[in-house]
């Protein structure tokens, strides 16, 4: 499949989101761009299974959840990584602003489910996924920026810039 250029997608978010210099960090062979109404097909539930358990809803029903994303503005920044020669997605993370009372009405930006794609690993596309979303939650004025994650990935994180604070607790239904 030839690579699809943002003008002619249509996008969870502006693109102006994403920092220019993590964009010129990329090889010239990726781009880094939102999450796009049509990115089921470009593979984007395949890249998410190298990080848990991914049940297949189809097109229709993962269309619907994009735009239930995207019907709760300035709130789902889904970002991914696109291999420009064969137009697939080889790397996705988000950020979820939430919106607080305390600290004057501040709000924290969660970073959730980061998956590189299992050939491209090891490459620094990790590294730039977190930054761009970090940019992000830092310019939608959030005081600070948090994640949940495995032992073995607190490495990865510390590389980030991140450190560890407090625990996690999880209850599943
Ligand atoms: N242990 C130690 N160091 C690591 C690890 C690790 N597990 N992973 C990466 N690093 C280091 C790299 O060596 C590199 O260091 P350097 O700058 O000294 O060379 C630096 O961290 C940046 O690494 P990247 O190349 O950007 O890492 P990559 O692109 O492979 O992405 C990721 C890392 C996201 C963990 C990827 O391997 C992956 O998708 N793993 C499976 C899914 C997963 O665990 N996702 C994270 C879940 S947590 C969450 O979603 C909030």
């Amino acid at each position: 499949m030839p690579f699809t250029p943002d003008s002619e997608l249509d996008l969870l978010f502006p693109p102006e989101h994403i920092p220019d210099n993590v964009r010129q960090q990329l090889h010239s062979d990726l781009h880094i761009r939102p999450l796009a109404l049509t990115d089921y097909q470009r593979g984007h539930l395949s890249v998410l299974s190298v990080l848990t358990v991914v049940t297949d809803p189809g097109e229709a029903a993962w269309q619907a959840q994009f735009n239930a994303l995207r019907a709760a503005p300035r709130t789902y920044y889904s970002i991914v990584i696109v291999d420009k020669i064969t137009d697939r997605i080889v790397a996705v993370g988000t950020t979820f602003i939430e919106r607080k009372f305390l600290r004057g009405l501040g709000s924290v930006g969660h970073i959730e489910d980061i998956a590189v794609d299992k050939s491209q690993q090891g490459k620094k596309l990790g590294l730039r996924i977190i930054q761009a979303l970090t940019v992000i939650s830092e310019n939608s004025g959030c005081y600070k920026t948090i994640l949940n994650c495995s032992d073995s990935n607190i490495p990865f994180y510390e590389k980030c810039g991140f450190e560890k604070k407090e625990n996690e607790m999880a209850k599943y239904a």
